[in-house]
C-alpha cells in the first residue's frame, strides 16, 4: 500500500480551544504517529490575514497554536510542521490556481455567501467589508492541499465544501496541462466529536462560547461549572444524550467511562457532581500538555527555530513540485 499523505491546516486566529483539541489536534497526532501516514500540519496564517488586522494579535495566536501543537507532543520528525507563510510557495502556487479557478465557484462558497447574505439582510451594500482574501480563500486553501499531492484532508463539516472546490479547481488543471496533481479526499471522522461550547451550540470563535484549552485549573474548573444544564435535580433520572455536559465527559473519557457515566446520569447523579467528575477528568488529561505548553510559550525562539525546521522539509518537496508547474504551464528557461 502505498503511503497516504495527510494534511490539515489550523487558521491562527485566536486562543485554541477544547473543541480545536479534541476535533483536530488530538486525532491528527494520533494519526501522525501511523507509519502509512506522511503528516503535514501547519498553521494557516495567511488564511487569518483575511480576518485579523492585528498584527499583535497574528503573532500571539501563531506562538499559542504552534506550542500547543507541541505541548500534545506532535512529533516533528515524523510530521512536517510548518507555518504557511514560511513555505512562499504556497502564494505563488495560488496564483497558478488563481487563473484556472472559475469566479463561479467562489461565488458559490458558503463562507462568502454568508457574509454577503449578511450585508444584505443589514441593508448595507453587499460587497461591505468583503475583500478578495475572503472571496478567493478556497484557492490558496487549495494550493495548501494540492503543494503536497496530499490524499487525505481531515476536516469538520464546515469545510467539506472548500474541499470539492479543491478537486474542481485541481481537475481543471489537469484537464488543461496534464495530470499534474492527485485529487485529495476530505476525511470526516464520526468518531471525532464535536464539542458543543458552553451555551450547548457548536464550540465555535464565532459563538464565543469557546473553553481556552490551556486555562488554569481553577478558570478550567469556573468554565465547566458554567456549562448550561437543565433543572433536574439530584436523583431525578437525566438524558445523557441530550446534555451538552455529558459531550465534554464523553470527548475525553474511555469506553468503560463513558458507560458508567451513562448509568450515572440514568440514576439521577446531581448535575454539580457531574461537572466536578468532568473537571476532573479533562484536567487529567491536560494536566501534563499545560505544564508544557507553560515551558515552550516562554520561548518564542526555540519555537521559531522548530517551525523554520519544518519550513524547510516541506520546501524540500513544494519547491521542484513547484518548478514542475511552472514547466507545464510554460514559465521555464528560455535557453
Ligand atoms: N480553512 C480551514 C479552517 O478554517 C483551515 C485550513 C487552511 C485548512 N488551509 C487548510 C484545513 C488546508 C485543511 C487543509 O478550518
Amino acid at each position: 500500500m502505498s503511503k497516504r499523505t495527510v494534511l490539515t491546516g489550523i487558521t491562527t486566529t485566536g486562543t485554541p480551544h477544547l473543541g480545536n483539541y479534541v476535533g483536530a489536534m488530538k486525532p491528527c497526532i494520533d494519526a501522525s504517529h501511523d507509519a502509512d501516514v506522511q503528516s503535514y500540519y501547519f498553521l494557516a496564517d495567511y488564511h487569518a490575514l483575511v480576518k485579523n488586522r492585528d498584527p499583535e494579535q497574528m503573532r500571539q495566536s501563531t506562538l499559542e497554536i504552534a506550542a500547543t501543537w507541541l505541548a500534545l507532543g506532535l512529533d516533528t520528525d515524523t510530521a512536517v510542521f510548518y507555518r504557511q507563510s514560511d513555505v512562499p510557495e504556497i502564494p505563488e502556487l495560488t496564483w497558478i490556481l488563481t487563473c484556472s479557478t472559475a469566479k463561479g465557484l467562489m461565488n458559490r462558497a458558503h463562507a462568502y455567501k454568508a457574509v454577503v447574505q449578511g450585508n444584505v439582510e443589514a441593508g448595507e451594500d453587499p460587497d461591505f467589508a468583503v475583500n478578495m482574501g475572503l472571496f478567493c480563500y478556497p484557492v490558496l486553501m487549495a494550493a495548501d492541499i494540492l503543494m503536497f499531492n496530499s490524499t487525505h484532508v481531515p476536516v469538520g463539516n464546515d469545510q467539506v465544501q472548500h474541499l470539492e472546490m479543491a478537486r474542481d479547481i485541481a481537475q481543471r488543471f489537469n484537464h488543461h496541462y496534464g495530470e499534474h496533481f492527485v485529487l485529495p479526499e476530505a476525511v470526516i471522522d464520526e468518531n471525532v466529536a464535536t464539542l458543543p461550547g458552553q451555551d450547548g451550540r457548536k464550540m465555535s470563535k464565532s459563538y464565543k462560547n469557546t473553553i481556552p484549552l490551556w486555562l488554569p485549573e481553577k478558570r478550567l474548573r469556573k468554565a465547566i461549572m458554567k456549562i448550561v444544564t437543565n433543572s433536574l435535580e439530584p436523583g431525578e433520572s437525566k438524558d445523557p444524550d441530550d446534555s451538552a455536559l455529558f459531550k465534554f465527559y464523553a470527548a475525553f473519557a474511555d469506553q468503560t467511562q463513558r458507560e458508567e457515566m451513562r448509568q450515572a446520569y440514568r440514576d439521577g447523579i446531581a448535575w454539580g457532581e457531574a461537572k466536578q467528575q468532568t473537571f476532573e477528568l479533562i484536567n487529567g488529561e491536560l494536566s501534563e500538555g499545560r505544564e508544557r505548553y507553560e515551558a515552550l510559550i516562554s520561548e518564542p525562539g526555540r519555537i521559531e527555530e522548530i517551525l523554520i525546521e519544518g519550513a524547510k522539509k516541506a520546501r524540500d518537496y513544494a519547491t521542484p513540485f513547484l518548478t514542475r508547474i511552472k514547466d507545464a504551464i510554460g514559465i521555464r528557461k528560455l535557453g
